[in-house]
């Protein structure tokens, strides 16, 4: 069976100034050079902070994403980022789908999708976030939800591209409020995805890919979460503003372990 490295993504939203993020990035990157299980850490800074931050972390084992990307290569789309620009900037992964773009900006499946493929093109790492809201699982219909955005999402995405890609699973109503989903409920989403992902690739490639938790994961309900066997790492927004927290969910992902 595939044993899978953690993966723990910090998203800073739209917090920080310019020195609270070169120290936090600092801060991280110490804590994590001090770690020596195998895990892969990814910031998403403010894309104006993403060059400072590469200085601070040089040398370091973690890895930068933007928030978002434009489905556009170049041209008259004043205030989007390209693919390019974030690669020329330092990154090498970037979000997709996060639920503040999903429902705060009406970003649907289908810009999702250029966005993913776009992304890919240019060679970025890409995480993308899917999840229900609470009017959505109320009626059941979680496990729908959850499967057309896998599905439109990752339309046109093929076997050579699909190992770049990182599925998080961000339940909207856990996203900032504080509550969690039951692991065991997770879990069943987890799973859902990737037997989702064996029919669309293969078992193999299904086996691979990471699957993340995100909403709410702190360190007192992460190593719960992730010693559910489907759930492969955080993507953590609140607490990845404090580096004490965030060092201590990348330790539990270490110490839980994903292997099967
Ligand atoms: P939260 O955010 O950890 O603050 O709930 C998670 C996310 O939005 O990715």
């Amino acid at each position: 069976m595939t044993s899978r490295t953690p993966c723990i993504g910090g998203n800073w939203k739209m917090n920080t100034r310019l020195e609270e993020a070169l120290s936090l990035a600092r801060s991280i990157g110490e804590g994590v050079a001090s770690i020596e299980a195998s895990v892969d850490v990814v910031l998403f800074p403010p894309l104006p902070w993403i060059t400072g931050v590469a200085e601070v972390l040089s040398g370091s084992s973690v890895s930068l994403g933007g928030q978002d990307v434009s489905p556009h290569g170049e041209g008259p789309f004043t205030g989007q980022i390209s693919a390019g620009m974030l690669l020329d900037a330092g990154c090498t992964h970037v979000l997709v789908g996060h639920s503040e773009r999903r429902h705060g900006l009406d970003e649907t499946n289908t810009l999702l999708n250029d966005k993913v493929l776009a992304a890919l093109e240019a060679g970025l790492q890409v995480m993308l976030c899917i999840g229900e809201t609470l009017e959505e699982r109320e009626a059941g219909k979680t496990g729908q939800i959850i499967s057309t955005q896998v599905e439109e999402c990752l339309s046109g995405v093929d076997q050579g591209s699909i190992s770049r890609m990182t599925i998080a699973y961000e339940p909207v109503w856990a996203i900032g409020t504080g509550r969690t989903a039951e692991p065991t409920d997770a879990q069943d989403v987890h799973a859902q995805v990737r037997t989702q992902l064996a029919d669309l690739y293969d078992a193999s490639i299904a086996q691979e890919m990471r699957i993340l938790y995100g909403g709410s994961m702190k360190p007192d309900n992460a190593g719960e979460l992730l010693q559910q066997t489907d759930i492969d790492g955080g993507l953590i927004g609140g607490a990845s503003l404090h580096s004490d927290k965030f060092l201590s969910i990348i330790n539990a992902s270490t110490t839980q372990g994903s292997a099967q």
